[in-house]
């Protein structure tokens, strides 16, 4: 049984090892993430992005580790997923370095791990993982590509886009590897649900409350709420399979409130 740790109520899995450099929070409120794109919001932002490719590639190696019956092909797809999650990760931090950053230099959460690594099977796993946390990830890259290219910097945005093609196979062969266990699985669809389920309890408890500020000042609720359907990257999510349907359930507004908890599949922080 993995180790776990209590969060306002719900139990999650225990943090990953990290270097001693890393300041490793547990809310939001602890972090020190900044609006707007002045030096040291840059410089926080990539930081923050380091850290959750490293995540990526924790979750996808976990999975290796946590179901070692998954059928072949599917291990090597988390081989490769866990191989690009390395490069991005490495990328990201040449940028931490190349901005007179460092390792460390700002608190990290390892909020997807938490949640991710809680699913105690394998299309659990991939619910939440790669369809649900990098389905997410897919928007939000179309979104910062776009923000840093406004920004004058099209150096960072064309690394973000390259990511993006990288995400959008992670998402797509846990789509098409869903499909395929569910064909030999009755329990398949619960399976699905439960994840699913307990995503929004999670993100229902941990969501913040209106006023509530981080490390630095800022209000939490600057960074969950964009609006729903200008967020989503509609070809995106074509191209990593999502169906005409899933879609339609995308374009509602926003996200992660629990007045709309259809509309989970689009809650990530990263
Ligand atoms: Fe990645
Ligand atoms: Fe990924």
């Amino acid at each position: 049984m993995a180790a776990t740790k209590q969060i306002k109520g719900v139990t999650l899995r225990a943090d990953p090892a990290r270097d001693t450099a890393f300041d490793v929070v547990q809310s939001p409120r602890d972090m020190h993430e900044y609006v707007g794109m002045s030096d040291i919001a840059q410089r926080q932002r990539i930081h923050r992005h380091m850290h959750n490719e490293m995540q990526a590639l924790e979750i996808a190696a976990q999975t290796l580790s946590d179901f070692p019956d998954a059928p072949w092909e599917l291990q090597l797809e988390l081989a490769r997923q866990c191989w690009d999650e390395v490069r991005h990760t490495i990328m990201m931090y040449r940028l931490v370095l190349e901005r007179g950053g460092y390792k460390g230099e700002f608190p990290v959460m390892n909020h997807e791990w938490s949640i991710a690594c809680m699913a105690t099977t394998l299309i659990g796993r991939l619910t939440l993982q790669n369809r649900t946390f990098e389905g997410g990830e897919m928007d939000l890259l179309r979104h910062l590509s776009r923000m840093w290219r406004e920004a004058g910097d099209e150096y960072t945005a064309g690394i973000l886009d390259g990511f993006l093609a990288d995400e959008v196979q992670h998402v797509r062969f846990a789509n098409t590897w869903i499909k395929k266990l569910t064909a030999n699985n009755p329990l398949a669809p619960l399976q699905v649900a439960e994840a699913v389920s307990f995503l929004r309890r999670v993100t229902s408890s941990l969501a913040p409350t209106p006023g509530e500020t981080n490390g630095v000042g800022v209000d939490i609720t600057a960074f969950t709420h964009m609006d729903g359907s200008e967020f989503v990257a509609f070809e995106d999510r074509r191209l990593a399979g999502f169906s005409e349907d899933e879609l339609r359930v995308l374009a509602k507004p926003l996200t992660r409130s629990p007045e709309n908890p259809e509309n989970i599949d689009k809650a990530t922080t990263s």
